[in-house]
């Protein structure tokens, strides 16, 4: 829709749609309104214009009026807010099968690793038709990754896991914008996102550097950060085993339980003692300053890929 005309910004991804189709139905509705209401204005003003002989005379109220001009506007809200609301959610929801991609903000960059392992700067090279999701974090301050042509932004925040996702459903270059002033060079933290056949993009995989893909460094890093000392399925073990662990909920020393996510690997590597589990002792030492934050992102998708141990102890 609107591919030749050039004030509608284009647009390359399943996202795109949904929302373009939203906001035309906004637009759509407003100019409606205000063609009736400026016309009848116009109207009413010549036909009711103030002419000698002619007497004002006022009208008490109308219900029926009332009912219509409160009950119709009231139709028209609460079917934008549904429409709205379901366009939301499914954009915030994550897709359960996607290629995850890793991207970390940074004054004044852009980092982006791939699933297989290669990385880049302000670039994002992506292939046609996938499900794309990208969890996001900042090493610094509040960033915000903009990608016009996908109708997408989201603010990355130094401590948070963000998440977006997307279908391309064109190739082509596509800007990616810094969306949040972020310092001296805010304005230079651009780059682009290119949509290509998914022939291309193994052409141009293969055509990188492979480095090792975030499981493998993570796996690297549990042994080098000597995590595997505390955390195995031998009895005894002075720290839980994490195998199979991601995403369920685990009981904490302090009582309550907390999910084990994203989020729950990042405090417990910098802040350990925050949140015990059930059954051990505060004996971790905080990792803060010795792993950054590719490092935490790699042992998360380690930890992901961990299948649970058999007979483990939790
Ligand atoms: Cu980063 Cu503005």
């Amino acid at each position: 829709m609107f591919e030749n005309f050039s004030l509608w910004p284009e647009g390359a991804s399943s996202v795109a749609r949904d929302i373009d189709a939203l906001y035309l139905f906004l637009l759509a509705i407003s100019l409606f309104f205000v063609t009736v209401i400026v016309s009848a204005l116009l109207v009413f003003s010549v036909r009711y214009r103030r002419r000698p002989g002619h007497h004002a005379s006022p009208i008490e109220g109308s219900l029926p009026l009332e009912l219509l001009w409160t009950g119709v506007p009231l139709v028209i809200v609460l079917f934008v807010f549904v429409w709205g609301t379901r366009v939301f959610v499914r954009t915030q929801t994550s897709p359960l099968e996607a290629m995850r991609f890793h991207v970390t903000g940074k004054q004044w960059m852009w980092k982006i690793q791939h699933p297989t392992g290669q990385s880049e700067i302000n670039a994002l090279h992506v292939p046609l038709g996938q499900t794309i999701e990208l969890t996001l974090i900042s090493e610094d301050v509040i960033h915000s990754f903009y990608v016009p042509a996908f109708r997408l932004k989201k603010d990355v925040v130094p401590g948070l896991y963000a998440s977006l996702w997307f279908t391309p459903t064109r190739t082509g270059t596509y800007h990616l914008f810094c969306a949040e002033y972020c310092g001296t060079k805010h304005s230079a933290m651009i780059g682009q996102v290119v949509v290509l056949d998914p022939a291309d993009y193994q052409q141009w995989l293969d055509g990188r550097p492979s480095d090792k893909n975030p499981v493998e460094t993570g796996a690297l890093l549990f042994q080098n950060l000597r995590c595997d000392t505390c955390h195995s399925s031998a009895s005894g073990a002075r720290g839980p085993d994490l195998a199979g662990l991601f995403g369920s909920d685990v009981p904490l020393a302090a009582g309550g339980s907390v999910r084990f996510d994203e989020r729950h690997v990042r405090e417990s590597l910098l802040e350990p003692s925050k949140r015990v589990r059930a059954g051990f002792q505060p004996l971790m030492p905080s990792y803060a300053g010795q792993v950054s934050e590719g490092d935490i992102l790699a042992l998360i998708a380690y930890l992901k890929s961990l299948p649970p141990a058999r007979g483990a102890r939790r």
